[in-house]
């Protein structure tokens, strides 16, 4: 016996259960449900506005789709393979409890539209969610900075000392990337933020539809302008999977760097116990695994993207089934900031600094060098001459062991009479990094001015989710 389908009046056999399982989606569509039931509550309003459907009918639909969302929260719920997607099923469920009346629900619209619109109203959800953690990570960053602003470290190129920062120029560096990807994030919310419902399948409906009641009703800010643009545009999924990618890889850099400092070798920070893990064989071992897995998740993360934009490459207009495939890497990826974003703010904020440890690694390798030229080029010397005066100095440091501030004036003396006491102070690593009073340098009067302008920043950013989330209620 043919079971019963509700697309399957043109249909004489029943499809093969392992189609069903197939092209299932129930699995992991299932967390739209919220969004499902809300898009077809405002559906269903409209219709009756509009009186495409009886005023009581629309009233009864409404009550039982609050009804199955209570019903979904309280685990009383189960979805059913065989009913396809989260769609079917719910209509399914309220054709179940509401008989003909039900049947009326999917009236002038068509899952393609559905689907746009449930995945835009999830993915906004989310897209806040990231926003606000993004923010926490900011301004745990921003607050470390500011203790960190005479913290002296090596500044690398190539990972060869270069010149001497401090370790709040070092996460204001992140916290500017993390400025980007928050905008970034901003702006693809206004692009998810517009509501495809009244495309139908793809060419709209001769139900006269009132698109703005629905958009208002929902929180959209617009409404798509051409319907079949509405069904089969997934811009947004792969918008915001580029922009989850480069966040993971700011992640992933910063992970790197902790790896590293938190290694014997530099040792210029101690994870907290909380952060670690030990060895199952190696009874000394502390292992940074939360940077490590961080970094390693954001290969997943792009690979989300690019199957995405491998999957929407060759579709022609408008709906095709292919698109069924933007949701679970949306949502893996989406699942995995959530995770990484306050693991990793809570890393960095637990974490011990080794302010010895990076000054002396700072005292390694010359960094004053540029300096010492710069010294010289202040009294009156050509920079390049200057150069090469140093580049001597720093040879003969290499071959007698010994770093720039430990040289004899005679000893400087012998490579240019030029040099006066005042080298002293000139190189000194305080020095190097103070007087570099530049916009964007890591001077401490700078650095300074920097945080407080992240301040300002954050707060003000944290007043507009908080409008955001209002609005929403
Ligand atoms: N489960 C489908 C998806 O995720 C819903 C839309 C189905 N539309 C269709 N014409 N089969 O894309």
């Amino acid at each position: 016996m043919k079971e019963k389908k509700l697309w399957g009046g043109r249909f004489t056999k029943s499809t093969d259960s392992f189609t069903d399982h197939f092209h299932s989606s129930i699995g992991f569509d299932a967390r739209m449900y919220k969004q499902d039931i809300l898009g077809s509550v405002a559906h269903a309003d409209m219709l009756g506005k509009q009186g495409i459907i009886p005023e009581k009918d629309s009233k009864l639909i409404q009550k039982t789709l609050k009804e199955i969302l209570k019903d979904i929260e309280a685990g009383k719920v189960t979805f059913n393979e065989k009913a396809e997607d989260i769609h079917m099923n719910i209509e399914s469920l309220l054709i179940e409890r509401t008989g003909d009346v039900g049947k009326r629900l999917h009236t002038g619209r068509s899952r393609n539209d559905q689907v746009a619109l449930d995945i835009r109203m999830y993915l906004k959800e989310q897209i806040i969610d990231i926003e606000k953690l993004i923010t926490d990570l900011m301004e745990v960053l921003n607050k470390i900075a500011e203790k960190h602003t005479s913290t002296i470290l090596p500044g690398y190129t190539h990972l060869q000392n270069a010149q001497p920062v401090t370790l709040a120029h070092h996460y204001l560096a992140y916290v500017e990337m993390f400025k980007r990807d928050y905008a970034r994030l901003c702006d693809t919310y206004k692009r998810t933020n517009v509501m495809p419902l009244g495309s139908g399948a793809l060419a709209t409906t001769t139900y006269p539809l009132d698109r703005v009641y629905v958009m208002e009703k929902l929180g959209f800010a617009g409404i798509t302008l051409d319907s079949m643009d509405g069904v089969s545009d997934r811009d947004f999924v792969i918008e915001l999977l580029s922009t989850l990618s480069i966040i993971m890889m700011h992640l992933s850099r910063f992970c790197e760097e902790i790896i590293l400092w938190s290694s014997r070798r530099y040792a210029f920070l101690e994870l907290d116990d909380a952060y670690s893990t030990g060895s199952s064989i190696m009874p000394q071992k502390k292992n940074p695994d939360m940077a490590e897995l961080i970094r390693g998740k954001t290969g997943r993360v792009y690979g989300h993207l690019m199957a995405m934009l491998t999957t929407m490459k060759g579709l022609p207009l408008a709906y095709n089934k292919d698109m069924q495939e933007d949701k679970e890497g949306v949502f893996d990826a989406v699942d995995t900031l959530k995770m990484c974003l306050p693991v990793f703010t809570k890393m960095i904020e637990t974490a011990t600094v080794n302010k010895k440890n990076m000054y002396s690694a700072a005292k390694e390798g010359f960094m004053n060098a540029t300096d010492a030229a710069d010294w010289l080029v202040k009294k009156g010397l050509p920079f390049r001459d200057a150069h090469e005066v140093i580049g001597k100095l720093v040879l003969y440091c290499i071959e007698n062991n010994k770093a720039l501030e430990d040289l004899s004036l005679e000893e400087y003396k012998k490579a240019s009479d030029i040099f006066t006491e005042e080298i002293y102070s000139a190189i000194s690593l305080e020095t190097c990094v103070n007087s570099r009073t530049v916009d964007g340098g890591p001077s401490e009067e700078y650095t300074k001015r920097l945080v407080d302008i992240n301040k300002q920043y954050i707060s003000d950013i944290k007043e507009e989710q908080k409008k955001l989330t209002e609005e929403k209620k």
